[in-house]
């Protein structure tokens, strides 16, 4: 069965295979979300009921001409890159989320946030670190600009809030398909006599090359895991320049706080150079990850 769905026309062709008749009303709900989010996304439907081992999924991959995206049995979305299923996998994270505090996550220590704060994570990627902003009770704003990805972490989003022990958390993250430079822009244009729009943290963890994840002791790169590797297909590192107007704009973003002090979060391989050569106030690290803290 092949179904092409009209949209813009910038929107990326992207085939997605789905493995029993059973799912249409999953495949149905992965159109919903497309046409709610407005995301510039035509999905090409097929069903396919050959066995998908890892060898047949390499295949296809190598023969396609648009991302795969492959609904599997348990309904979990993942885009097949180089023949490895990458997907948010919130659930895996379920141990991590539950005891996430500021001893076990150095991020926390970093972001010092409470149940009250208003973040926004600005490079969401796969929202793993958006899931830990979350479990101190914050709301998270998730900017993903690849609309692949703001796909998986949607679809994501669905799947986990069928959950119930899920479902507070996932009440917490809203997921936005746009370049975090225009919406920041956006936030910065506005007056904020609204207290419910004013941004405690800004979380940014922008791509960098992949020869930057170096061992700290031997100096030797660091080996990347495959949602690493997957990402950099999709997104490169911003320019000089670029991080230079990101650190700005999220910085004019946290300082339309007020009475309290803001700051702005920036997560980088242990090693790498600061982010548009700026200093931070407070860093804290890691053998492998470092944070950069702005305060404002
Ligand atoms: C290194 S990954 C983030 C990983 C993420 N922290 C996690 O826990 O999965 C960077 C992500 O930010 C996205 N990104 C990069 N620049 C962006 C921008 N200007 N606006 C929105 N998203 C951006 C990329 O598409 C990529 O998915």
């Amino acid at each position: 069965m092949t179904n092409v769905k009209h949209v813009p026309t910038a929107a990326i062709n992207c085939q997605l295979l789905y493995v029993s008749q059973t799912q249409a009303s999953q495949v149905e709900s992965l159109q919903a979300l497309i046409a709610e989010h407005a995301l510039p996304i035509i999905l090409n439907i097929e069903l396919v009921t050959e066995k998908l081992n890892q060898k047949r999924r390499q295949q296809l991959c190598h023969t396609a001409t648009q991302p795969i995206l492959l609904l599997d049995e348990k309904d979990k979305l993942s885009w097949l890159s180089d023949g490895l299923g990458v997907a948010p996998e919130w659930d895996k994270l379920q141990r991590r989320v539950v005891s996430a505090g500021r001893k076990s996550e150095l991020l926390l220590q970093a972001a010092k946030i409470t149940a009250d704060s208003r973040v926004i994570d600005a490079t969401a990627g796969f929202g793993h670190d958006s899931l830990i902003l979350a479990s101190t009770g914050a709301q998270v704003t998730m900017l993903e600009q690849q609309p692949l990805m703001a796909l998986l972490l949607l679809a994501e989003q669905q799947r986990m809030s069928a959950l119930a022990n899920w479902q507070k958390l996932m009440s917490r993250l809203h997921i936005i398909n746009t370049d975090a430079l225009s919406y920041f822009e956006s936030i910065n244009n506005e007056s904020v006599a609204d207290n419910s729009k004013i941004v405690d943290m800004v979380y940014l963890d922008p791509m960098f090359p992949e020869d930057s994840y170096q061992d700290s002791k031997t100096g030797k790169g660091a080996k990347v895991g495959k949602h690493m590797q997957a990402l950099h297909q999709l997104a490169s590192p911003p320019t000089l320049d670029e991080e230079r107007q990101l650190l700005q704009s999220a910085q004019a973003v946290v300082s339309q706080n007020g009475q309290k002090q803001g700051r702005v979060i920036v997560k980088r391989p242990q090693s790498a150079p600061l982010l548009a050569h700026q200093q931070p106030s407070e860093s804290w690290h890691n053998e492998a990850v470092r944070f950069d803290g702005y305060f404002v």
